[in-house]
């Protein structure tokens, strides 16, 4: 019988607010998966990895027990699974997106001066445990009310006083009548792997993943920078270039003691600092996107 070669496994949300962008950065890195429409997996065609699209709130237990390598996942629920006392997952990286709050909301004429006002109140959460311990850290006797969805109507069911749930635009905060009080976590979508120890056969394609993925984030701010500059100009050039390091200097022909000057910028590059270079003597300074990088 022929042996089936293993293959990375990579858990995705299936749907919610985190799935097309994780799909995007996957892409990005230049993983090409076929089949992703309506399917539980998708294989990716040029790598041995396959895409498990699965609820966010099971991407910790996946990753956690070894059924999946990696995981695209918010640190709202990572955080809430690790509070269980499993933990066998490590974060790689934060990824850049999917930035929300898990915040505490209440009624508009709610009287808030911080956390001791929600004594003795009932507070509704899909989150108990992450709320658990916000109440604790703040030395707060208040009632977790359970729920598994829909948290924005317990107020007006009169389930409860408060509410504590994730926010990002705000809409649904809006449309229901509340307003947000405080912030228990600040969330953002996360790369994670499992601790289990890897097949030695994917352990290359493994680091293969991590590094492209590096390579993706890092071009999102970073620019190349190219100018011309007289040689004496150079150190102060080298002090204003965001987040570069050691630039390529190249002599400028037909131009004695004149240069052009290459880096990579790590960080946004601004017009003040493309003001500053031209005061310290640079001239033509043009600003480019990169396109992919590989550390
Ligand atoms: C969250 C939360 C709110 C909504 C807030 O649910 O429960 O309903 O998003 O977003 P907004 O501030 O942009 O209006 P989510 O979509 O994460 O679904 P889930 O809780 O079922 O995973
Ligand atoms: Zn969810």
């Amino acid at each position: 019988m022929e042996r089936v070669s293993p293959r990375l496994r990579v858990a995705v949300q299936k749907s919610g607010r985190l799935s097309d962008k994780s799909m995007d950065l996957l892409r990005e890195a230049g993983f090409r998966p076929v089949n992703t429409k309506n399917a539980l997996a998708a294989r990716v065609e040029n790598f041995p990895v396959d895409l498990l699209f699965v609820r966010d709130d099971d991407i910790p237990t996946f990753v956690g027990n070894g059924a999946c390598d990696f995981g695209i996942v918010g640190r709202n629920v990572l955080e809430e699974h690790a509070l269980r006392g499993d933990d066998n997952f490590a974060v790689v990286a934060p990824l850049g997106f999917g930035k929300c709050a898990l915040k505490i909301a209440g009624p508009k004429d709610m009287k808030y001066e911080g956390p001791a006002s929600l004594a003795g109140l009932r507070i509704a959460t899909t989150y108990p445990r992450l709320l658990a311990r916000f109440l604790k850290e703040n030395n707060v006797d208040a009632s977790v009310v359970r729920m598994s969805g829909a948290v924005e109507l317990a107020p007006r069911l009169h389930m409860a006083d408060v509410i504590c749930d994730l926010v990002s635009t705000g809409a649904t905060l809006e449309a229901n009548g509340l307003v947000p009080l405080d912030t228990v976590l600040e969330s953002e979508a996360l790369l994670v792997r499992s601790r289990r120890s890897l097949d030695p056969t994917l352990v290359h394609v493994a680091e293969m993943m991590q590094a492209r993925i590096d390579g993706v984030l890092a071009t999102k701010e970073s620019k190349y920078i190219m100018m011309n500059a007289p040689e004496s100009a150079l150190d102060r050039i080298c002090e204003i270039l965001p987040g570069a390091d050691s630039p390529t200097v190249l002599p400028l022909a037909g131009r004695k003691g004149h240069v052009a000057v290459h880096a990579v910028c790590q960080e946004s590059v601004f017009w003040e600092t493309l003001q500053k270079l031209k005061d310290a003597g640079a001239s033509a300074i043009l600003v480019l996107p990169i396109e992919k990088m590989l550390m």
